[in-house]
């Protein structure tokens, strides 16, 4: 497999790329993939919002689709790189090529390629109203912003030694969209002796001063169990297809899911949740949100290594719940 990219760089100043018979070129408006029986355009900035979270998330649960044509499949040690293997007309018309990868290899190519394509002031985790522009010729980078890596808790943000209270301080804000966000810390006691494994937070507070949307953060872990809050406004840059059920609960304003068959595409639900609402999406589905105005989303993971097998032979149902 060749994943070395030519140094020479195109007429609008940015590298080519390739990784096994794939190859990447951006000019100033578009991402384009080719493939040996095909190719592909993509608008950069959407791209760039896609390969952003890609990277960041470590490829994510499952199938991380780019749109309705481009992505990758998370085999957990290697990786699927593929073009319209989750498109009916690609693949009715054998048109849809896959290749298997190590996660090493193509996280490597990937964050080459973010680096190299994302321009001076464009920021793929910001929403579109508070970062500038992806398009045009080749203007310098942003490294900062690309390699942003996730919040992680190791046990609950705000503990001794764990992720820090987001505040003024240290360089978190208030989003004007959240100004109404009381901005209060809850007072604990903890018991002599427990002080290091009693804790709170206001998450609210916590999610009001996010910089990046749709980005779940671990907040919390307990074993498998991962609290994923996350702030949301414009487009999930992903079209996500699930290798296991995930819980929603919105937490404040709303947030439409289009969801849609994961193998096909096909249309099977248009879910509008408003603060307060729980959804479970299925295991067998692919989804991506819409958020008018900025939106907190709490997603619960089940980050279990055994789920995707147990899910995918049929041992579990692909709905956590039945009523
Ligand atoms: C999801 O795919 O479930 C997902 C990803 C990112 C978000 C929210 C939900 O911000
Ligand atoms: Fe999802």
């Amino acid at each position: 497999m060749t994943t070395e990219a030519a140094v020479e760089h195109n007429p609008h100043g940015y590298r080519r790329f390739s990784l096994g018979e794939f190859t990447f070129e951006r000019d100033e408006f578009f991402a384009h993939i080719s493939w040996p029986t095909g190719s592909h355009v993509m608008s950069i900035d959407a791209f760039l919002r896609a390969l952003q979270r890609d990277v960041a998330w470590n490829f994510f649960y499952g199938i991380v689709n780019f749109d309705g044509v481009f992505g990758t499949v998370n085999h957990y040690g290697t990786v699927d790189i593929f073009a319209g293997r989750y498109n009916e007309a690609f693949r009715k018309a054998e048109l849809d090529h896959m290749e298997n990868v190590e996660t090493d290899d193509i996280r490597g190519v990937f964050e080459n390629i973010l680096d190299d394509w994302t321009n001076e002031g464009f920021d793929p985790f910001a929403s579109p109203s508070e970062t500038g522009t992806a398009f045009g010729e080749k203007n310098g980078s942003n490294s900062d912003a690309v390699r942003r890596v996730r919040v992680e808790a190791k046990r609950m943000v705000g503990l001794p030694g764990d992720e820090p209270i987001r505040d003024d301080a240290n360089g978190h804000p208030v989003n004007r969209q959240f100004a109404d966000v009381e901005q209060d810390d809850p007072i604990v006691h903890a018991e002599a002796g427990y002080e290091d494994r009693v804790g709170g937070f206001n998450l609210a507070k916590y999610l009001s001063r996010s910089p990046v949307t749709w980005n779940p953060s671990i907040v919390s872990i307990c074993r498998d169990s991962l609290m994923c809050p996350t702030t949301e406004e414009y487009i999930l840059p992903i079209i996500h297809g699930n290798d296991r059920a995930e819980w929603f609960v919105v937490l404040s304003d709303e947030i439409i899911w289009e969801v849609e068959d994961r193998d096909s595409g096909a249309k099977r639900a248009t879910v509008t949740m408003k603060a307060g609402d729980v959804a479970a999406m299925p295991a067998d589905i692919r989804h991506q949100g819409y958020a008018s105005k900025r939106s907190m989303l709490l997603v619960w993971e089940n980050a279990s290594a055994a789920l995707p097998e147990m899910i995918a032979s049929g041992r579990i149902p692909v709905q956590p719940v039945e009523f």
